[in-house]
């Protein structure tokens, strides 16, 4: 088959082909994404998509490694990066290597994502220069979201000079790949022109190096969710709703299970 990218390969893809990638939460999922994508990303996204909790600051090292557990045994050829979850890499460089190295080592992932820009670049440098390969996720960082003050698109106007400096400052500290998440296109733009390193933009432009989307999302296995910028490659909560209508349905009327569902005793299978 075709060999697992690196984070070096990744890295080269600047300005080349873009980068496809894709969240995933389990193995059978991870085994779906695992053909079509260069990287699968085990996103905290988990905690409000398989958990329901109200953000990600709720998600855990345990949820993170259990699922990115279940994510390995499903990949085959994609390249597997973990997020690190909110308070675990935040207090220094120190703590974030003790946690990125147990992502890595439990879940044998390539490379840890954290969030965040100047404030963080320290720890990126720190992580690089220890093995431990870093994207980094800049504009809108859903784990500052007390501090941001919603989901709200991020560089606009004066602000801009904010998302540009965090982005440099994260691709100078040594992140193979930057996310750029809910910004103008015409910043996403001017970033992916200034870095040396790709750019994979979820809600930002279509001349980033690369995309990324939560796979839920762009499947539809949600009907209330609908950002400006995810696009629904198909409907499978409608799918699925009308599957289990029909089911619930042959329940009542006794339809389901029908006779090819049922076994037999030892005097073979009844009519
Ligand atoms: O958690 C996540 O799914 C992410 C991607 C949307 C970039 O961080
Ligand atoms: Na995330």
């Amino acid at each position: 088959g075709i060999k697992t990218p690196t984070p070096a390969d990744i890295r080269a893809r600047k300005g080349k082909t873009p980068l496809v990638c894709l969240t995933a939460y389990t193995t059978p999922v991870a085994r779906l994404v695992d053909p079509h994508c260069d990287i699968v990303l085990v996103g905290d996204s988990l905690g409000m998509v398989l958990h329901g909790l109200p953000s990600t600051l709720g998600v855990t090292m345990e949820m993170m490694l259990l699922h990115g557990q279940a994510v390995a045994r499903g990949l085959s050829r994609a390249m597997l990066v973990i997020d690190m979850p909110f308070g675990s890499y935040e207090e220094g460089p120190e703590q974030a290597f003790r946690n990125a190295a147990r992502l890595m080592a439990d879940t044998g992932a390539a490379a840890v994502k954290l969030e965040g820009g100047v404030a963080m670049a320290a720890t990126i440098a720190f992580l690089t220069a220890r093995g431990i390969p870093v994207m980094a996720h800049v504009g809108l960082t859903p784990q500052a979201i007390n501090t941001l003050g919603g989901y709200k698109v991020q560089g606009r106007g004066p602000d801009a000079d904010r998302v540009l400096a965090d982005a440099r400052a994260v691709a100078g500290a040594g992140a193979f790949a930057v996310v750029l998440e809910k910004i103008p296109s015409p910043l996403a733009d001017r970033i992916t022109a200034d870095l040396p390193v790709p750019t994979i933009g979820i809600g930002a432009s279509a001349r980033c190096d690369g995309q990324v989307l939560v796979v839920d999302d762009m499947l539809g296995l949600f009907s209330d969710f609908r950002p400006k910028f995810v696009k629904r490659y198909a409907e499978l909560a409608e799918t699925a709703d009308a599957a289990i209508a029909r089911y619930a349905e042959e329940v009542r009327t006794r339809s389901f299970p029908g006779p090819e569902h049922e076994f037999g005793d030892e005097k073979g299978k009844p009519a």
